[in-house]
Order: structure tokens, then sequence, then C-alpha cells
């Protein structure tokens, strides 16, 4: 099996690969197709010849180009549990008319059960299942495969997880955890190698996965208060107050031009705390910063 991360946008999205067939799970945020196609022909990788489409939940970071994509030949594939969240996301996308979203068109995609793919996967030469792993949103699914690699999207990351007893997150990681993996692939932060557990990568998989930065293996920090950063304490102060002013500015639907001049933020940081507080429900300034990768700002 071969593994591709695909770097076009700040989804985390991978390309799988067998002798068989070709696997994309996740896509990036509605606008970024074209970065998609290059992304694509970078790796020698024609989109034709990817045969299905997994999307880990409907939030619009993780489904915004799924129509352009299965438009050129992938199918769109979901568990069952899905099929009522294909749209959650449209009304995001309608107030941007540049972004040229294409909502997804219903009668293309193929409904599995939990049952279903497995032999759905098989199919195309991989051993694994989907799993209905809610959570983060009631849509949230994993990709589980047989050799230990689990995507699952923004499910609450495991270094979280003592923080989540009792609830729908400590149920999802323990039907993840009861298949023992070996890497944990999520959609916004790096992967998560679980080194005790099955041997990762297997000798015949070949990953193309930047590890480079070596957070999520970190984790959990000896002081962790979830966070996985590593500024100093007056700088992750600083960060906090400056985050919690962009979302403020939000709430008040200022322009992103009018947060800049009022909190002097970079633009950058701007977009993507915007993102992620409008498409994750209830999320805090903590929340925000352990999903958006600060350390470069
Ligand atoms: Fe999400």
């Amino acid at each position: 099996m071969n593994l591709y991360q695909l770097h076009y946008c700040k989804t985390n999205t991978y390309l799988l690969e067998s002798d068989l067939g070709r696997i994309l799970f996740d896509t990036g945020w509605a606008g970024t197709f074209d970065a998609f196609l290059r992304e694509a022909g970078s790796l020698k990788i024609s989109v034709q010849s990817i045969d299905a489409l997994f999307i880990s939940h409907f939030h619009p970071d993780h489904m915004g180009i799924a129509q352009q994509i299965a438009d050129l030949g992938p199918q769109i594939v979901i568990l069952d549990m899905q099929a009522s969240f294909l749209h959650a996301s449209d009304s995001i996308f309608a107030k941007d008319p540049t972004l040229s979203f294409v909502p997804i068109r219903d009668d293309a995609v193929r409904i599995l059960s939990p049952t279903q793919s497995r032999d759905f996967l098989s199919t195309l030469g991989f051993e694994g299942e989907l799993l209905s792993t809610p959570g983060h949103s009631d849509d949230s699914i994993s990709l589980c495969l047989d050799s230990g690699e689990c995507f699952v999207g923004d499910l609450n990351p495991l270094y979280e997880l003592p923080l989540h007893q009792g609830t729908q997150i400590e149920g999802s990681w323990e039907a993840l955890l009861s298949r023992r993996p070996g890497a944990i692939y999520y959609g916004h932060a790096r992967p998560y190698f679980c080194g005790s557990q099955k041997t990762v990568p297997p000798e015949d998989t070949t990953v193309n996965v930047d590890t480079r930065d070596d957070r999520a293996n970190s984790l959990p920090p000896e002081n962790t208060t979830g966070t996985a950063d590593a500024h100093p304490a007056k700088d992750d102060h600083n960060l906090y107050l400056l985050v919690s002013r962009i979302m403020r500015g939000i709430d008040k639907r200022y322009s992103m031009e009018k947060i800049q001049r009022k909190t002097g933020a970079d633009p950058r940081l701007i977009e993507d705390v915007t993102r992620m507080y409008l498409t994750h429900q209830n999320v805090g300034v903590q929340g925000i910063l352990d999903r958006i990768e600060i350390k470069n700002r």
C-alpha cells in the first residue's frame, strides 16, 4: 500500500493506493480544486484513476471540492449514517460565489453500511472498514485498515481522551483502539504513530507523509492542558488573547480587513481562526489553538 498526503489546502487529505485501486480520504475547502489538480499532477496521479472518495464528515473544510473531483471519475462513497449530511455545508459556500462550489449530486453517491464497507474496500485491494466515529460531529467516520492505518478526520485527538470520558468521543476511540491501530491520521494535526502497537509503516507500505514536525508524536506534553504548542507561556497567553479578539470580531460580523485593522493579526491567522470558528460548533479559543497550525505564524 502506498500512502500520500496531498498538500494543497489546510486540511490533511490522503491518497491510498493498492495494486487494485486508489482511494482519496477528504478534500479541501471550496475554491481549492485547481490546487488539488496541481498537487495530484505533481504526484503523477491521474484523478480519473481514483476509484473512491471518502469524506470524514461534511464540514466545509473536508468536502468543499468533493463533487468537482467526482465529476472527473472518482465516486463519492459514504456510510449510511452520513446520508442526511451531504448538504450540511452548502449554505456556507452559497454566501461566496467566487468559490465556485458545486453541491454534491445525491444520485451519484454510493451508500454503504459498515459491513458492506469491508467488501467494498476489498474490491479495491484494501483490507479494512469504515466506522461511524461520532463525537466531533454526528456524521464523522473513520477509515481503519487492518494494516494499522486509521484516518479519523476531526475526531478529538487521542491525547485529549481523558477529557472526554463517558462521551461519544470516548466510545469512538474505544472502537478505533480495539483495532490496535499503528498510526492515526488526523484532519488537521500531524500523524500519531502508536509505536508499541502495530509496526508502522509495514514493510510493504510506502508512506509519503510529511512527518518533519514531530508534534503529534510528542503528545501528550507533560503539562498538557489540551494544547500541543511549544511557545513560551507569555507568547501562548498573547496568542490566546489575539485569537479570542479575532473571534469577537467574527461574532460582530466584521470583515476580515476590519478584524485585521483592529487586532493587527496576520491575515492568515484570521483566515484560519475564521474557518475553524465557523465550521466547528461550540469550539472555544483553546479548541481553535489545538487545531490550527500556529507554530509557523
Ligand atoms: Fe470538522
